[in-house]
């Protein structure tokens, strides 16, 4: 029944041996900083589409091709505008997906048939190592979305990805353990398609810090915000999840510190910061599942910086699967 090897020991050999798999058509899970990814050979339509299979995602839905370093961008983009590679130079490695202009090796079942694809160079040891072991020999990026089904919360540990995939992981598939993504919400993601930048889906890059990069007034476009959120990701446990309510006895509660667990209330996170706030997010509206709540309330962080990612995907949480 359930697939997908466990590998703990991230080695340099292990590593070595991941990506090996990768090339075999064979899919790995791996942690980044943000959360994490389930990877196949961005290259390869048959390892893609188990990606989608096992995901239970719709097929139309483009990916994001994790690169070992920027100077990868070039092969899968065309026309790299000024400001993006600016904000690649800043930024990379880090929690930041710039959607570019595609070039003829994304294909359509990257992009989902659009013209634009997206790349990242993620922030974690292990990723980059398996990134680098793939190029070795002869990986050209690794597409990876979430680790999770579709819909649901994103994975931000490898116990998480067990939960969620192992049943339709095979016995070639590997789940890579790097402990807990620091991060803790999914990356930042631009679009660089047109004159000045435009956030698709907020993240642990701000729009200020694009800004003072780029040098460029980021553009705003409601009718493009649905491209990342709205029809995507739902990021929603199975417990109804609530926003700013009083919590009652048998709810659980995600709140910063400083506010109070009430009488029978199960709290289920207490950051110090917003940061440690986006951090264990995901665990907490997790164990709310393990632990058969049937309701999670949620006190959200008010104010800028990452507090504007960890509100848009709650909103998005309470809006259910
Ligand atoms: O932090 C992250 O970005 C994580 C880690 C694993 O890197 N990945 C992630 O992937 O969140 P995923 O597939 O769960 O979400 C990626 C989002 C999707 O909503 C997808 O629609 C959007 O990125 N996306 C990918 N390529 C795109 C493109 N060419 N144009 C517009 N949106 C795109
Ligand atoms: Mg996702």
């Amino acid at each position: 029944m359930s697939g997908g090897q466990f590998v703990s020991n991230c080695t340099a050999d292990a590593m070595a041996r991941a990506a090996e798999v990768l090339a075999s058509g064979a899919l790995v899970a791996f942690p980044t900083e943000t959360v994490y990814g389930l990877g196949a050979d961005a290259t390869s339509a048959d390892a893609v589409a188990r990606i989608y299979e096992v995901k239970g995602r719709p097929a139309d839905h483009p990916l994001i091709v994790h690169i070992a370093d920027m100077h990868d961008i070039a092969q899968w983009s065309d026309d790299t505008p000024d400001y993006a590679i600016a904000l690649a130079r800043a930024f990379w490695p880090g929690p930041m997906t710039l959607i570019l202009k595609r070039s003829p090796l994304a294909k359509d079942f990257i992009t989902g048939g659009q013209e634009t694809v997206g790349l990242r160079v993620p922030n974690h040891v292990v990723a980059l190592a398996l990134l680098n072991e793939f190029k070795k020999i002869g990986g050209k990026g690794i597409a990876a979305p979430s680790a999770n089904r579709f819909g649901h919360v994103s994975p931000t540990n490898a116990d998480a990805v067990s939960n969620e995939l192992s049943e339709y992981l095979s016995s070639e598939d590997l789940i890579l353990d790097g402990g807990a993504s620091l991060v803790g919400v999914e990356s930042t993601i631009i679009d660089c398609t047109t004159e000045s930048p435009k956030i698709l889906r907020p993240g642990a890059i701000t729009e200020e810090m694009i800004e003072e990069v780029s040098k460029l007034q980021l553009s705003y476009d409601a009718t493009d915000i649905r491209v990342s959120g709205a029809l995507d990701n739902h990021y929603s446990p199975a417990a109804q999840v609530l926003l700013d309510i009083e919590p009652q006895p048998g709810d659980g509660y995600i709140a910063l510190s400083r506010f109070e667990t009430p009488e029978g209330v199960h709290r289920l996170a207490s950051p110090k910061n917003e940061e440690e706030f986006a951090r264990l997010m995901y665990a907490a509206l997790r164990s709310a599942d393990t632990q058969k709540l049937s309701r999670v309330v949620v006190k959200e962080p008010e104010g800028g910086g990452i507090s504007i990612a960890i509100r848009d995907r709650l909103q998005r949480a309470s809006r259910g699967r």
